[in-house]
């Protein structure tokens, strides 16, 4: 087995000490990158992308040539899921992802056929091993996943969606519907988490980014539930090493304390919540990951440097050395200029150094 060269993202997840700022992006493989319109291009297009190991593994590298990134993720999409039970995933241009069929009605849900992680997504499976043997040691390599909660929207709304109406309608009219529903999912997103650990994934991030659609209350009984469901069927511990889970519902800032009793080691917080805030409230209970503006990306050079280093401040204000991992607060646009990143990345790891050193 390969030793791991760069190991401070698994480090402050686990909250031991670090001589610098882990950073990696959110999206980070994606169309703000010449190179990969340029691979996608050769696929044909994105799902293609997806199902060719050696594209996906190419575009997973991508950003890590380019800028001294701490962590890569398996380029893949969380809707892979769905996709893998039936529903039929397609891409429009400009229009973002759409289903060919719906979840609606308790049939609809009953009628879901059984899911084989292993077998329904082996093109995952392979892109994690692949990736995973050429970083060679680099860095290690986050998998990831849908929650339950978010996968529903899609499926039920069949895409994208401002307001979730029908995935509301369900949860107000017949909550039994979608309780079913989000279930199952849990069970095909656990199986599927454990069969990307299985193939070497080193990381676990579960992104919730329609959580913060939800009311307090049914955040708890319909989002977080389910998360905490997946925590505990987690394999957490590979080769005699620890695979932190990571726990990202965007616009949850407020819920930290009820996330934390999910026993997740780390959650991703977006750029409403005030850094030196949450870290007191979770008072290295777990650690915290985040959440520059997406944004901030498009400013100047002295703009970004001055928002990171507002950011690290904010991040070690309360004397805690460790359990902070930089990253935005969602993930990175097409519009934004490949330059950027760079200062971004570089800045958390000159300056993080005062409060390390
Ligand atoms: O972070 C990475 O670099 C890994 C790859 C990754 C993608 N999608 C690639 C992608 C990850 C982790 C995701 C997760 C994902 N996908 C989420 C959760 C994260 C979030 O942003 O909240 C969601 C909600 C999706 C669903 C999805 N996939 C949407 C809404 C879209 C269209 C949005 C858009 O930017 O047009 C996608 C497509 C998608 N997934 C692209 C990429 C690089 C763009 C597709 C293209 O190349 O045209």
């Amino acid at each position: 087995m390969t030793t791991l060269k760069n190991d401070r993202f698994l480090r402050a997840l686990l909250r031991e000490p670090v001589d610098t700022t882990p950073v990696w992006m959110m999206r980070q493989a994606g169309r703000y990158l010449p190179e990969y319109r340029e691979t996608r291009a050769k696929a044909g297009d994105f799902l293609s992308l997806c199902k060719n190991t050696e594209f996906a593994c190419e575009v997973t590298l991508q950003p890590l040539r380019r800028y001294d990134l701490d962590a890569a993720i398996l380029f893949s999409d969380i809707l892979t899921v769905p996709d893998a039970l039936g529903l039929g995933l397609y891409f429009e241009a400009g229009e973002g992802p759409k289903f060919h069929k719906t979840i609606r009605t308790e049939q609809d849900v009953a009628k879901l056929p059984k899911f084989n992680a292993k077998s329904d997504l082996d093109y995952v499976m392979n892109a994690v091993s692949t990736i995973r043997s050429a970083l060679n040691g680099q860095v290690p390599l986050i998998g990831f996943s849908g929650s339950p909660w978010t996968l529903a929207t899609y499926m039920v709304e069949g895409g994208s969606s401002k307001d979730f109406r029908h995935t509301k309608q369900m949860l107000y009219a017949t909550p039994e519907v979608l309780h079913a529903l989000l279930d199952q999912l849990a069970d095909c997103v656990t199986e599927y988490l454990n069969a990307q650990i299985d193939a070497g994934a080193q990381a676990i991030q579960i992104f919730d980014s329609w959580g913060g659609a939800l009311a307090h209350r049914e955040y708890l009984e319909f989002s977080l539930k389910y998360m905490q469901k997946i925590v505990s069927g987690l394999q957490r511990e590979k080769d005699g090493r620890k695979i932190p889970v990571i726990l990202f519902t965007k616009g949850g800032g407020q819920w930290l304390e009820p996330m934390i009793a999910t026993g997740a080691d780390a959650f991703g917080l977006d750029w409403t919540t005030p850094l030196n805030v949450a870290r007191k409230t979770v008072a290295g209970r777990a650690a915290l990951q985040g959440n520059l503006d997406p944004a901030t990306l498009y400013g100047s050079a002295a703009s970004i440097e001055k928002s990171v280093k507002l950011m690290l401040d904010d991040a070690y204000a309360n004397a805690e050395k460790t359990g902070y991992i930089a990253n935005l607060g969602h993930g990175i646009t097409q519009w934004v200029d490949p330059a950027n990143p760079k200062i971004f990345i570089d800045t958390v790891h000159e300056y993080s150094a005062r409060y390390l050193g």
